[in-house]
């Protein structure tokens, strides 16, 4: 077992995780009166059996159960499960208990820190994008017209549990989605890890634990430095203020086919705000032809209409990362590297949408 020290919470990670949660709720008998499990349909089914098989306590706790995807991450949800936290009598020493993924723990960690004015909750991730980011941090948030996580707040778990063996039976889209969010890891601080990120099998389970632990270590030293996002926190949003407004246009599409995972949109932000960060903070050249690459080599190409992007700039001027009504970016000068706080005129973002678009249709 390997317990990382984040603020006032322990991060443990262990292939054996039910005897840390059951270790963690027998401390803590004495402040928890019941437990909820927030659950989606596949984690009901792939994770709550082998946890409840071996945790007593998760035979007796209530299980709320949502339908899984971005889509309920809305606050009609939240009520609804407000509304049957307070049937079944919940009260302030009450325990949620987020078991599956970042939709799960954004929105399960919202609920419980507003519910009865804040009630602890614990984050058991499941998938990969959870494990290495989404879990660690205490940003939770609901999405509210689609716009991503426009109501929330900063929140601590009491604790994170993370078992790579609940990774075996995700879909080969939703390693990738998470794997998104490590490349992001390494481009803005570590050109080491950037390395081994490139050269990694993620469908190899026996080798991916090493890389889930670099990651977390790199989001929680950065939450750490900065728990509020007022200086270089910022930097872990690199990607996501084109990704976010890339997922957002095509959360508003009826056709759910048609949506993007999380980390899809982030690695095709990812290539735009590289070359965003080749005019704007002189990324080099074979640096961004060396990201776009890699990034092209694993996900599959998305069409992105020009008349598009408008709206998405417009949507882009949602970012709740924005101040004085400029568009505000984490770019990277060099990878392994990151500069906050910079501004791009729409131009320069459309541009970048072209550039995406281009190397795209030069993948036909
Ligand atoms: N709070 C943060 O700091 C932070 C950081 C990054 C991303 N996020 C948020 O995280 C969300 C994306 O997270 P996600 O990709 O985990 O999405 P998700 O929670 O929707 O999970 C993706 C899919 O995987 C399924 N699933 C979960 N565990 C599984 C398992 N072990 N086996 C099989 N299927 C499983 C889920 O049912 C769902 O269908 C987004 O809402 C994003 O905004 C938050």
């Amino acid at each position: 077992m390997i317990e990382i020290k984040a603020s006032d919470y322990s991060i443990f990670i262990s292939k054996d995780i039910a005897k840390e949660i059951n270790r963690f709720l027998k401390a803590n008998k004495s402040r928890y009166s019941k437990l909820f499990i927030l659950v989606d349909e596949k984690t009901l089914e792939y994770c709550y059996p082998q946890m409840a098989a071996h945790i007593p306590a998760f035979k007796d706790a209530e299980i709320i159960e949502i339908e899984s995807g971005e889509s309920s991450k809305n606050i009609e949800i939240c009520s609804q499960i407000w509304a049957t936290l307070s049937d079944y009598g919940a009260d302030r020493q009450s325990l949620i208990v987020n078991l599956g993924g970042g939709v799960i723990g954004d929105m399960g960690g919202f609920i419980a820190s507003v519910f009865k004015r804040g009630i602890g909750f614990i984050n058991i991730p499941t998938t990969l994008l959870s494990q290495v980011d989404a879990s660690i941090g205490g940003k939770v948030a609901v999405d509210l017209n689609n716009i991503k996580n426009e109501i929330g707040l900063f929140s601590n778990p009491s604790a994170v549990f993370i078992d790579t063996t609940f990774l075996q039976t995700l879909d080969e889209r939703l390693l990738l989605s998470g794997f998104a969010e490590m490349i992001k890891h390494a481009l803005i601080v570590d050109d080491i890890y950037w390395k081994k990120i490139k050269e990694a099998d993620i469908f190899d389970f026996e080798k991916i634990d090493a890389l889930v632990e670099t990651s977390i270590h790199i989001k929680n030293k950065i939450v750490q430095e900065d728990p509020f996002e007022k200086n270089n926190r910022k930097a872990l949003n690199f990607g996501h203020t084109i990704g976010h407004a890339i997922e957002s246009h095509f959360l508003s599409k009826q056709n759910i086919s048609k949506q993007l995972l999380h980390g899809e949109a982030i690695a095709i932000g990812m290539i735009c705000e590289a070359y965003l960060s080749n005019r704007i903070v002189n990324l080099p050249n074979d640096a961004l032809e060396d990201i776009t690459t890699f990034i092209l080599s694993l996900y599959e190409p998305v069409q992105l209409k020009k008349t598009d992007f408008d709206r998405m700039i417009e949507l882009m001027f949602h970012d709740k990362k924005n101040e004085n009504t400029l568009i505000n970016f984490s770019l990277i000068p060099a990878i392994g590297k990151y500069e906050i706080n910079k501004t791009a005129s729409p131009d320069l973002i459309k541009e970048a949408l072209k550039y995406y678009s281009e190397k795209v249709k030069l993948l036909k």
